[in-house]
């Protein structure tokens, strides 16, 4: 690692702020001993800050309907061969039920844009979870809404929200989705979501067709300006009735080195090890919160639909029960010196 690398890496330690040409040249000098300091710098501020907690998340996937056709995910509308649910609200309440009896205090409201979740569906469901387990924290993660329905679900009780940008760069953007779907929308949620008081999380898919480290690194300036409380890194993983079908899946290596870089970026940021990352390594999740993530987000869908929400292959945890993942989980952090929590987890500013 030459003498310029090690001084970006010092300055981003201290200042949590670099130019889009610094973003660059550090993920351009990304090697074994690089990662391993980003990572080492990581974990000593996620330390710092949440000691050796991990905070879980029980995702509930709610329907895999959706309006949109995102090029490269497994439940567009486009995909004939998705067989298609959608949860009940009585599903809904089991889910949630099944996760408070296992510690979780926080519930994730997952979907695709199905119109059938107008305000009225989603804030009456919303209302129940909150009125039902009012030490609990509900994050949706709905897609694109109107700021009128953004700020209903808030007024019913939704504390938190969901909606990866993607990519910050709009050439980039337009190149992952329809023309129907714009950059500017998604900007625009967010920025509602951010002022209607969610807290809110972006983020995007690590080694999606069309990335660059100068498409990367405009990634990493909006998070370092737009400060989320929450951050999805993920691996993009193919799903074989997509039109990147043949596009190869993001590395671990990159994406743990882009977790190592959020954390010193904006420290209490909350950060998950996704599904994806497990998916794409045996390790991923625990290699994951290694490298400076502190959110693990265990499975509560029903397992009869688990393997129908199929964003992309081969996606791990789709046979198990929701004690068995988070048993499985816990093991898996306590397997690398940390440990899960039963704590609503938000973010500690
Ligand atoms: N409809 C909501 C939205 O758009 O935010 C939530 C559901 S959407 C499926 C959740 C996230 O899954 C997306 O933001 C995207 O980053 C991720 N995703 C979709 N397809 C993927 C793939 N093939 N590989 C990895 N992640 C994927
Ligand atoms: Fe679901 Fe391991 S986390 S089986």
């Amino acid at each position: 690692m030459n003498e310029y690398i090690l001084s970006l890496i010092n300055t981003l330690f201290e200042s949590h702020s670099m130019t889009l040409e610094q973003y660059r040249a550090l993920i351009d000098a990304r090697c074994v001993a690089t990662a391993a300091l980003l990572a080492e710098k990581a974990a000593a501020v996620r330390k710092s800050i949440y000691g050796n907690n991990v905070y879980v998340r029980g995702l509930i996937e709610v329907s895999n309907i959706c309006k949109n056709d995102c090029l490269y995910c497994g439940i567009r509308r486009s995909n004939r061969n998705c067989d298609r649910y959608r949860l009940s609200k009585e599903q809904i309440m089991e889910c949630a039920a099944e996760g408070y009896r296992l510690g979780f205090r926080t519930f994730v409201l997952q979907g695709g844009e199905d119109t059938y979740y107008t305000d009225d569906v989603l804030c009456d469901i919303v209302t129940d979870i909150k009125s039902q387990y009012p030490d609990c924290a509900v994050t949706l993660s709905m897609g694109e809404r109107s700021r009128e329905s953004y700020a209903s679900l808030r007024m019913a009780g939704a504390d938190r929200y969901l909606l990866r940008h993607e990519t910050a760069d709009k050439v980039h953007y337009e190149s992952l989705h329809p023309v129907e779907m714009s950059f500017d929308n998604r900007m625009r949620c967010l920025h509602d979501l951010r002022e209607l008081g969610y807290q809110v999380g972006c983020g995007v898919m690590v080694g999606s067709p069309n990335q660059t480290a100068e498409t990367l690194a405009e990634d990493l300036k909006f998070i370092e300006e737009f400060k989320p409380d929450m951050c999805g890194i993920g691996p993009f993983v193919p799903h074989k009735d997509t039109p990147f079908r043949d596009h190869p899946a993001g590395t671990v290596e990159l994406t743990c080195y882009l977790l190592s870089i959020i954390r010193l970026i904006h420290p209490p940021v909350l950060l998950p090890a996704t599904t994806a990352l497990g998916t794409i390594h045996p390790e991923g999740r625990e290699m994951g919160i290694q490298s400076g993530a502190n959110v693990v987000m265990p499975n509560l869908s029903p397992v009869s639909v688990r393997k129908k929400y199929e964003l992309y292959d081969n996606k791990i945890c789709t046979g198990e029960e929701s004690a068995q993942c988070k048993d499985c989980l816990s093991a898996r952090m306590e397997s690398v010196g940390y440990r899960i929590v039963t704590d609503r987890g938000d973010i500690k500013k």
